[in-house]
């Protein structure tokens, strides 16, 4: 039987230079989609599929993130004082929503090199890796999905998003092929970094969810400096299907890039039409908008 999946380690410490200027004070991971962090949508996903202990590996200037997981004992007593107790029920829970621990990555080295400072944490077990900026939509069961395809497997597995030819040449993308009766999971024979479209081997992009075996930290160990001067993830990965069966995910669709311009203002618009208190205003809104005429400028 495989071992039960415990432990999320959430990346959080890079530059977020795609999102500048507000990231050279603010975290990206705490840049707001509608009312929450976009970190707390992916601790959220993690305590859904079952994981509370959380290590989030962040870095100088980003306290914030640790804060905001913490209890607030004294704006709890402030809202109860001013009778607003929903408010402090959803303050409180949030110090409480998962046993989260935070450590800093004291240079940005690479993503791969941020997971391999979680091998103390985490220990001999499996773990899943979840992007800090990385949103997926409750209704795409990725993680679920993944943690399923781990218990009858029990080996690593990646997700894999399927993009447009046009768009893989800016991720990861994988070599696999099929497995028989399986619609969404596909061995994997490798990881191309960023092929150009015409020599893609696939359509399937890597996105933010790993769930790794315990021997992806001896891989990350070994791993030199790779794209960018980086210890880079995807090097490590490449090193573990040498020697083990390595499962690619694949979905397609109910993924955003919150470190990416465009899919933050995509993520606060589609999130915000789901809500109940926010949707028939923002649809209103979004009908009028559109009826106006862009093309002069007169919006
Ligand atoms: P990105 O490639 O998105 O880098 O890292 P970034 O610095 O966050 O953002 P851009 O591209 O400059 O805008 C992928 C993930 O790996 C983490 C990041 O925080 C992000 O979640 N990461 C990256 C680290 O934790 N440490 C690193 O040294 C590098």
């Amino acid at each position: 039987m495989s071992a039960p999946v415990r432990k999320a380690v959430i990346p959080a410490a890079g530059f977020g230079t795609r999102f500048l200027p507000v990231t050279k004070s603010v975290a990206k991971e705490m840049l707001p989609i509608v009312d929450k962090p976009a970190i707390q949508y992916v601790v959220e996903e993690a305590v859904a599929a079952g994981i509370e202990d959380i290590l989030i590996i962040s870095a100088r200037g980003k306290d914030s993130i640790a804060d905001h997981f913490d209890r607030h004992i004294e704006l709890e007593v402030f809202l109860e004082g001013k009778g607003k107790l929903a408010e402090a029920r959803e303050v409180r829970a949030l110090g409480e929503l998962a046993d989260v621990t935070v450590i800093r990555q004291g240079e940005a080295l690479g993503l791969g090199h941020a997971v391999g400072m979680a091998r103390n944490h985490v220990g001999h077990e499996p773990f899943v890796v979840m992007l800090g900026d990385d949103l997926m939509h409750e209704r795409a069961g990725v993680l679920r999905g993944m943690i399923e395809a781990y218990e009858a497997r029990d080996a690593s597995v990646v997700a894999f998003m399927e993009v447009a030819r046009s768009e893989i040449s800016a991720y990861g993308c994988a070599s696999a092929t099929p497995i028989d009766g399986e619609s969404r999971l596909v061995r994997l024979e490798g990881l191309v970094e960023k092929p150009p479209a015409d020599r893609a081997p696939s359509n399937l992009a890597v996105m933010g969810r790993y769930l790794f075996t315990p021997e992806i930290f001896d891989e990350i160990a070994k791993t030199q400096p790779g794209a960018g001067g980086e210890i880079q993830l995807t090097d490590a990965i490449t090193a573990l299907i040498g020697y083990q069966a390595v499962y690619g995910y694949t979905f397609s669709d109910g993924r955003y890039d919150a470190g990416k311009k465009l899919d933050f203002v995509r993520a606060t618009i589609e999130l915000a039409l789901e809500r109940d208190d926010l949707g028939p205003g923002l649809r209103d809104y979004l009908r009028d908008l559109v009826g106006r005429d862009f093309e002069t400028g007169a919006i």
